[in-house]
Order: structure tokens, then C-alpha cells, then sequence
């Protein structure tokens, strides 16, 4: 029987009730600048499991204070945010939805303004901090205050660690799933794009060295991630730089084989964030999904793929699923605008029964 988008999906011992996730989407809501999880977060992904996605994924969470891309962002850098966070996966799980966490270290794009208030690098006496990167080469635009350092391999090495760290503080959370953040312009993507990385050791340069931190951090997350809980990766899938040596969608497909063989179970593959002259597509539409569909076409291993970009309407989702594009439909936006979007989808997709309805909203659907 073809799958639709209300068909479960198992991965490892976990059952993901259908194939909607929410994408990670920051809400720059710590209210004390202290990383630790709100009244905010809790109800707004609480929200999204009342809704009935399958996967609620939190916001990029920072492995450490400086990864964070504001000061406002979530942190995963203690037992006391693991403690803040419990709750929520609690209530996760309690609706039939499964919890996840985005592990994330912004790299030189870290130290911003949140975007209501501006965006753009803080100053030294906002509370800005100096940022860190592969390279000592600012993001365009962020060439001050801030300060961009050059990790030393010493420091690349307590960074695998951190990231294996926090994966256990995410653990103690209850989260079931991990997904690492290595797309959009941040610091394990900032490795792999020759854009933002010209190292002369042992990682910059060739293909094989710009993988190896992202391939480092992968196998130090496995560790610790129990084998019967998935781990993701998120991937830019292009710089959208054809003008210049970048990350292309064909070496995104070589080390999709590559964090397969390291025991990721799903990339989910985005695009772009690398550079402000990126050639984006027009955001419309499924814009990026034949980056998923390269992806998942020349990925020899069996590993799992998530597709995200422009998937507003409940039956583009369901297509996305019946082609066999992708095993998940990963919706952003369109979960600000309706929390309830799987709901709705079974709803208007005629599929009320192969959902669990909040019996509290059972007069509504
Ligand atoms: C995002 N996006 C994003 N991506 C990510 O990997 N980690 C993050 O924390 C965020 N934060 C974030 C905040 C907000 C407000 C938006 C709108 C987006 C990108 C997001 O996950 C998604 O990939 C894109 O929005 C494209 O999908 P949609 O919105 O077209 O469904």
C-alpha cells in the first residue's frame, strides 16, 4: 500500500504517528537571556502536539551561550535547561506526538539582535559577544563589533564534545529525537562551504576535511543518543552560489551516504544561508524539494528523508508523501498560521479516522 501522510513512520524503536513535523523555528523568547525555556515554549509547541503533528521539533537550541544566534535563543548547556525543557516533552508525548530537539551552534552568524528588534550584530553594551567560525571571515555584514576567531583544532575538539554533552542534557529532557543543525549559514555548515571556510589543516579544504567536524559531531551525538532513538540532520542542500566554489547539492548527496554510515536515520534537507549574495529560488510552492528529491535519488544507503520549503496546503503535503519525494512533510510557516494544520489536513483530506482528534475538539473536526 503507498504511504499517505497519515501513515506512521517507524524509525528505529520509535513510531512517529504521521508524517508532518514542525520545523524549527526560533521564537527568541528566553526571557532572562539565560536560554532556559518559557511559558512561550511550552505553549507554543504544546500547541503544535494538540494539533497532532507527529514530530513537534523545538527551535535551534545552543550547545553553548556563545552558538547562540540571539540572546534570547533556547540553550541546551546544563541540567538546569534540561529541567526547563522536561515539561514540554512531557506534554508532548502525552498528545501522541513525538519530541525533538534541533542541536545547534550558530558560528559566526551568532551574536545578533532578535529580529523585532532589528537583526544585525549587537553592540559590545547590548550584551554582543565575539563569535567563532572555521575561518576568521565575518558574515557579510557582520563585520562589527563583532569579532570572528578561528577555532584551533584544541577548540574544535571541545566542541564535538559539547555537542555530545548537550545531546545528553536533551536526553534528560525526554526528547526522542535529535536532530543536528547543519544547514543555514551556521557553524557545522560554515565547515563543509568552502564560503566560509579556508582552513589549511586537516579541516578545510578538500571535500573530505570540510566533512570531517560536521562527521565528528555526528558520531559523538550517536554515542550518547540511545539506539532506539533517532538522530536527523538538517543539511543545506545548495549555498545558491553557482558563481563561486560553495556547497552544491551534489557533495550535500555524498555526505548524506556518509552521515548514514554514522548511523543518521533522516536528513532533512533545506538550503542556503551561507552568504548574502545567494541566488535563492523564489520561495514558493515546494521550492526546495528537489534538493530532497537529488538528495534521496543518489543516496545509495537507506536513510530517510525529510523535505521543507513551501509546503503550505494539506494536499501538497499528502502528494509530497504518496510520490515518494520524501517520508516527511516539514512545515514551517504554515504552523504559525494554523497550529492545527495536521488536523485540518485530515479533515479536508477526508481522513478524520487515521488521526487521534483531541477529544476535547471533537465537535470541531
Ligand atoms: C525558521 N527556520 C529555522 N530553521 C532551522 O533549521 N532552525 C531554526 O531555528 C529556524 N528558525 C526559524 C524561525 C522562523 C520564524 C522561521 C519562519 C523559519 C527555517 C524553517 O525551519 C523552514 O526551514 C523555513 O521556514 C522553510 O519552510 P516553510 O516556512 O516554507 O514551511
Amino acid at each position: 500500500m503507498t504511504d499517505d501522510l497519515f501513515s506512521p513512520l517507524e524509525l528505529r524503536g520509535t513510531e512517529i504517528p504521521n508524517r508532518v513535523m514542525v520545523s524549527p523555528m526560533c521564537q527568541y523568547s528566553c526571557e532572562d537571556r539565560d536560554g532556559l525555556a518559557t511559558e512561550w515554549h511550552r505553549t507554543h509547541l504544546g500547541a503544535r502536539a494538540t494539533g497532532r503533528a507527529g514530530v513537534v521539533m523545538t527551535e535551534a537550541t545552543a550547545v553553548e551561550p556563545r552558538g547562540r544566534i540571539s540572546p534570547e535563543d533556547l540553550g541546551i548547556w546544563s541540567g538546569e535547561h534540561a529541567d526547563a525543557l522536561a515539561p514540554i516533552t512531557e506534554f508532548i508525548r502525552s498528545q501522541g506526538s513525538v519530541p525533538a530537539i534541533q542541536l545547534a551552534h550558530a558560528g559566526r552568524k551568532a551574536s545578533t539582535r532578535r529580529p523585532w528588534e532589528g537583526r544585525g550584530p549587537l553592540q559590545p553594551d547590548e550584551g554582543g559577544w565575539n563569535v567563532v567560525a572555521p575561518s576568521a571571515i565575518p558574515y557579510p555584514g557582520h563585520e562589527s563589533p563583532v569579532e570572528v576567531a578561528a577555532l584551533s583544532r584544541e577548540e574544535i575538539a571541545r566542541l564535538v564534545e559539547t555537542f555530545a554533552d548537550a545531546a545528553g542534557y536533551a536526553l534528560d529532557a525526554g526528547f526522542e529525537i535529535a536532530e543536528i543543525h547543519a544547514a543555514h549559514g551556521y557553524l557545522l555548515h560554515e565547515f563543509l562551504s568552502p564560503v566560509a571556510n579556508d582552513r589549511d589543516d586537516e579541516y578545510g579544504g578538500s571535500f573530505e576535511n570540510r566533512i570531517r567536524f560536521p562527521l565528528e559531531v555526528t558520531a559523538a551525538v550517536r554515542d550518547i543518543w540511545p539506539d532506539d532513538r533517532p538522530l536527523f540532520v538538517r543539511l543545506s542542500g545548495t549555498d545558491w552560489l553557482p558563481d563561486r566554489e560553495s556547497w552544491t547539492v551534489e557533495q550535500s548527496a555524498r555526505l548524506a551516504d556518509r552521515l548514514a554510515d554514522a548511523g543518521v536515520d533522516l536528513i532533512d534537507v533545506s538550503s542556503g544561508g551561507i552568504h548574502p549574495d545567494q541566488q535563492l529560488p523564489p520561495s514558493g510552492p515546494n521550492y526546495q524539494v528537489p534538493l530532497a528529491e537529488h538528495v534521496r535519488e543518489h543516496t545509495s544507503e537507506d536513510v530517510g528523508i525529510g523535505a521543507v520549503g513551501g509546503i503550505t496546503t494539506p494536499e501538497g503535503a499528502d502528494a509530497l508523501i504518496r510520490n515518494d519525494r520524501a517520508d516527511l512533510a516539514i512545515v514551517g510557516r504554515e504552523f504559525l498560521r494554523d497550529p492545527q494544520f495536521p488536523l485540518r489536513a485530515a479533515r479536508e483530506l477526508d481522513a478524520l479516522d487515521r488521526i487521534d482528534v483531541p477529544p476535547q475538539y471533537e465537535r470541531a473536526f
